[in-house]
């Protein structure tokens, strides 16, 4: 137990991340009764505020964030008292003698949780190494975005690297810690149904679809210099399309994952400015409509500039150059201001070598596994029978086997991202975490595209807010004879 007591530093207390997530996982955590006894949490900002102040508008945050059946009162109780805050300078000096006042007397593990924008990542760490907060137990855990690019983000890594080991360093990508997304592993690995059929042998193609209602809500300063293939597909359509993709790793230790996720990055196709046209489709949402109601574009956001040729999303083509995936396209798409909030991975298996019903519904005839990521968490294998009646003949129906994670295992709810990911921190789990060489990786294949883009000066095609992009993502697949789920379900 003294392993998993600790102090958990929080820089950013203060900021939207850690108001609207961090605290209230804490607090689900604790009301779960997996927080040590002993553990705190020491906010750091730079704003003037007092204790009350603070444990008060943690608490204003809890109420907004977690249900009122939820917010048990003598856990709140409990976990406001192991609050404290600290108003500190991230690039200063200032305050950082007050943290070592607070950790003078206890010898458990300090978690630095940065919170912050990453170009306060190196200032931190140097700051913690002069007070001599930093010790081999010490961990340090990393939001992204982690830089704009690969150079950017090897310069942040560096930084980060003069005062931690590798083992000490936990990379967020919150899509990890979600419940359906740690089930890929669980649904390759565990079931040989699967794991048996899972390369070019068997599966056709595969679809990667991350979509948001949402716009910029208020983020737009941010956004614009981002984009959706920074801000999403760098990160987490990646990450998973590498575990749809990758080897079966040999355990499940951190490093035997996240060599086989390495591999999968390693061998994508890159996309060379003549791919640019036929595998990527770059798109920007204008006024349209969601939910029945109008909503603005991109370029009438709040804070919106006039122009700019920033994505909201991004259809991509991507091949992998192995053994296993030889030919087999996966077809990823992610964009803001979609008809629905739905992330779901579609895997198409292939139609039988030879065919004997009618010839008019091979088109029908082919197996898909349905992993539906978020919401309505589950799992459907399209399964083809025969239509039922008397006078039906040997016509064909595909029905789907359906398991639905609400239904069938009366979970209550399903945890945040974040609550998992800040538990298996403090047990030191890695293998939900991002290691230095993934990310890199990931911003090489993607810089190339970036780069293309401002070579060949392409601007992203508009699409109407509350559809599913510009008409040339569904021309990008259609060309190879195939269509996105949704259109042909
Ligand atoms: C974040 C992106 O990483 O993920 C946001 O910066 C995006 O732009 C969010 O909205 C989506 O996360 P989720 O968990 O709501 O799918």
């Amino acid at each position: 137990n003294q392993d998993k007591v600790c102090d958990l530093a929080i820089f950013g207390a203060q900021g939207d991340l850690a108001l609207r997530k961090l605290f209230p996982s804490l607090f689900q955590l604790d009301k779960a009764g997996l927080l040590d006894a002993e553990t705190r949490m020491i906010g750091l900002a730079r704003d003037h505020v007092d204790q009350p102040g603070f444990k008060e508008n943690v608490t204003e945050h809890l109420k907004k964030y977690i249900p009122a059946d939820e917010l048990d009162n003598e856990v709140l109780q409990r976990f406001c008292s192991r609050l404290q805050y600290i108003k500190l300078d991230f690039a200063t000096e200032e305050g950082y003698d007050q943290l070592v006042a607070t950790r003078a007397k206890v010898k458990h593990r300090l978690i630095c949780y940065f919170a912050t924008p990453a170009s306060v990542y190196g200032p931190i760490c140097e700051n913690l190494s002069k007070h001599q907060l930093i010790d081999s137990k010490t961990r340090v855990v990393l939001e992204k975005p982690i830089g704009y690019d690969l150079a950017s983000s090897c310069e942040i890594n560096d930084q980060v690297a003069k005062y931690f080991d590798e083992c000490q360093i936990y990379r967020i990508d919150h899509y990890l810690g979600k419940e359906t997304v740690q089930n890929l592993i669980a649904l390759r690995f565990a079931n040989n149904l699967f794991g048996s059929q899972w390369d070019l042998n068997h599966i056709d193609h595969i679809e990667i679809t991350v979509a948001e209602k949402v716009g910029i809500e208020g983020r737009w300063g941010y956004f614009d210099k981002a984009g959706q293939l920074r801000d999403m597909v760098q990160n987490h359509l990646l990450q998973l399309l590498c575990l749809i993709a990758m080897d079966p790793p040999s355990d499940l230790s951190a490093d035997s994952i996240r060599d086989e996720k390495v591999k999968v990055l390693k061998a994508l196709q890159p996309i060379t400015p003549e791919l640019l046209t036929t595998h990527v489709v770059r798109g920007q949402y204008g006024a349209g409509t969601i939910d029945g109601k109008p909503v603005p574009g991109y370029l009438e956001e709040e804070n919106a500039k006039s122009s700019s040729s920033t994505e909201s999303f991004v259809s991509l083509k991507v091949m992998i150059n192995n053994w296993r995936w030889a030919n087999v396209p996966f077809y990823l798409r992610t964009g803001k201001r979609m008809p629905e909030k739905l992330s779901q991975i579609i895997i198409h298996f292939k139609q039988q070598p030879h065919y004997i019903f009618a010839p008019e519904q091979r088109s029908i005839a082919s197996n898909k596994l349905i992993i539906r990521l978020q919401p309505d968490e589950g799992i459907s294998l399209q399964v083809m029978t025969k239509d039922q009646g008397l006078d039906k003949g040997m016509r064909l129906r595909a029905g789907p086997l359906q398991l639905s994670f609400s239904d069938t295992f009366h979970a209550d709810r399903i945890p945040d991202a974040y609550e998992r990911l800040l538990l298996e921190l403090m047990k030191g789990n890695q293998y939900l975490f991002v290691r230095r060489d993934e990310v890199e990786y990931a911003w090489r294949w993607c810089d190339r595209i970036i780069q293309g883009w401002e070579d060949q000066n392409t601007r992203p095609q508009k699409y109407p807010a509350g559809s599913w992009g510009p008409v040339s993502s569904i021309a990008m697949i259609t060309r190879d004879g195939r269509s996105w789920y949704e259109d042909s379900a």
